[in-house]
């Protein structure tokens, strides 16, 4: 069967990760998490100071550029894809609170971007792949033949990532959840470099009340309309 690119963007936190992987997998596609790299380029600028008072040190974290290795592999035990950063697994250090809430002036810098979109689509050059993020439709992949946009209330987000860092035995309070969902929302759809819109030609989905169960089958569905056709 043809390989197509399969393309997931939406709100923080509306389970676009889970989402992307339960259907790579299905499919047998590989999953890329590009909100992961602006994660990980994010915690290189923590640990190299370059958040400061006045702002963040755009010249020097734009000369390490090339410098910045981000790569993806899986975990032996889990199976599930860890993100590395110069080798080092970092996956649990960019889900915490300090790299969520550093991250939007990051992704809002055009030469982060440019790197990594370009990144991105090196590693969807075979097809076969399924990306989520906030510009795979628009930017990355604007010719992938299954575009999908998600969303659902700012609450549930919260909620749902609250649970999760909870489970994680991650310290977390749903206020300041909440309040870092709703201020990355308007930051990701007001920056003046790829904010988060709907591709005109992706499809629209609400999973506020939707189980993981039943958003699992709609997605298989369209995945088989699209293969098919
Ligand atoms: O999906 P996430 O919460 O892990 O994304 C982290 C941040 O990166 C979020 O503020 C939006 C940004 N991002 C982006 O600008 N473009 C992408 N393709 C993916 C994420």
């Amino acid at each position: 069967m043809k390989k197509i690119t399969i393309a997931i963007d939406g709100f923080s936190s509306c389970g676009k990760s889970t989402m992307a992987k339960d259907l790579a997998r299905a499919v047998g596609y590989i999953y890329i998490d590009s909100g992961a790299m602006y994660r990980a380029v994010t915690l290189y600028s923590l640990r190299k100071g370059y958040f400061t008072p006045e702002g963040i040190d755009t010249e020097a974290l734009e000369k390490d550029m090339p410098a910045i290795d981000i790569s993806f592999r899986l975990d032996p035990e889990t199976h599930l894809p860890q993100t590395c950063l110069n080798g080092e697994n970092v996956e649990r250090e960019i889900r915490g609170m300090e790299v969520s809430s550093h991250v939007s002036p990051i992704a809002a810098l055009g030469f982060v971007r440019r790197a990594l979109v370009r990144l991105q689509q090196e590693m969807g050059k075979a097809k076969g792949i399924v990306m989520d993020g906030r510009d795979i439709g628009t930017a990355v992949f604007p010719d992938a033949e299954l575009k999908i946009f998600v969303t659902a209330s700012p609450e549930i987000r919260a909620q749902r990532r609250y649970d999760e860092l909870k489970a994680k035995g991650q310290p977390a309070s749903y206020e300041d959840i909440l309040k870092n969902v709703q201020e990355r929302d308007y930051i990701d759809q007001h920056r003046e470099v790829s904010p988060l819109r709907k591709a005109d030609d992706a499809l629209l989905l609400d999973n506020s009340l939707l189980t993981i169960e039943e958003q699992k089958a709609w997605l298989l569905e369209q995945f088989k309309r699209v293969t098919k056709g």
